[in-house]
């Protein structure tokens, strides 16, 4: 099997480069070897490989920046993704692709299902949606997976930011009336990996699922989880754990508004893949001994 990579730098893409390779000959572009801004490019560079199985990992993730620079957030997360989508339907290819719970309206404490309705409240949100709407209106065979508060050893991410402060600051101030499950980039490639198997096999239809770990906290829970495991561990730890303050939505005002119920419902497919998702301290532990080199 032939199979295309987009986003292979990124922290959900460098887990991909590994957890696809017994799949078959995995070609992982990078930013730099495809441009997601550069349309025709972009699809010529796809249509060359003639994959069998095309795995996007690529997308504009700055939130905040989305909302002064929305132009450039849809051409990567929506008008790309219909690109590749019409490339997956051309050659025959399955597409995978990722979306997130910045969906929702962020409203309620219920876990939200597949079919709930969208209500996004940002730029990014909004583009990632049109991006699943772009799946869906090229009629490609696709398996798109929202996930949510994505971390990993490998780039950008919450954790290694609050592992940083922790090591500089006296005291910190997070966010704590946000709740979701935070996820890391291995378990995504994991799954995704089992559900495409699962796909080639027809023992799980295409379509859209949610995929986060089990179990809830906030961005406050996360980041004393993940310091007072750091600290535990003998990494440099300067901040009291009693400095952790817990503050408002309210009090830490940022460009774009953040869903506070981004709890997703994976029911559906764990249910289907016969999966016990694990709680989310699991992977989180891994990341930070990742981090810290433990
Ligand atoms: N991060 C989260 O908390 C989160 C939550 C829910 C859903 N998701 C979704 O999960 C998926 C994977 O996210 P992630 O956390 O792995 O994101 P990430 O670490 O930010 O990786 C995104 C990758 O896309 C690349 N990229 C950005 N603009 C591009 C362009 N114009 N052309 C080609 N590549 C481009 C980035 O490259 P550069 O770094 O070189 O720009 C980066 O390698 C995305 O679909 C995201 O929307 C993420």
């Amino acid at each position: 099997m032939k199979i295309v990579l987009l986003g292979a730098n990124g922290q959900v893409g460098h887990e991909l480069a590994r957890t696809l390779l017994p799949l078959g000959t995995v070609h992982a572009l990078r930013h730099a070897d495809a441009d997601l801004t550069e349309l025709t490019t972009l699809a010529q560079r796809v249509k060359d490989v003639r994959p069998d199985l095309i795995v996007n990992a690529a997308a504009y993730t700055a939130v905040d920046r989305a909302e002064s620079d929305e132009a450039t957030a849809h051409r990567v997360n929506a008008l790309a993704v219909g690109v590749l989508a019409d490339a997956a339907r051309s050659a025959g290819a399955l597409l995978v692709h990722y979306s997130t719970d910045y969906v929702f309206d962020g409203s309620g404490s219920r876990p939200w299902q597949e079919t709930d309705p969208t209500g996004p409240q940002s730029a990014y949100g909004r583009t990632k949606l049109a991006g699943e709407a772009a799946i869906a209106a090229s009629g490609c065979r696709a398996l798109v997976f929202r996930t949510s508060w994505v971390h990993g050893g490998h780039g950008g991410n919450f954790i290694r930011t609050m592992l940083k402060l922790a090591a500089e600051r006296e005291a910190l101030s997070v966010v704590a009336d946000q709740i979701g499950a935070p996820t890391s980039a291995e378990l995504i490639a994991d799954v995704t990996m089992l559900a495409i198997a699962a796909c080639r096999q027809d023992r799980l239809d295409t379509g859209l699922y949610h995929l986060s770990a089990a179990g809830e906290t906030s961005w406050h829970g996360l980041a004393v989880h993940a310091i007072e495991r750091a600290r535990r561990l003998g990494h440099p730890v300067r901040i009291d754990q009693g400095a952790i303050r817990a503050i408002a939505t309210a009090d830490y005002p940022t460009p774009a508004r953040r869903p506070a119920n981004s709890r997703l419902d994976t029911d559906m497919l764990a249910s289907a893949l016969g999966l016990a998702l694990p709680e989310w301290t699991v992977h989180a532990d891994r990341t930070v001994d990742q981090l810290i080199g433990h």
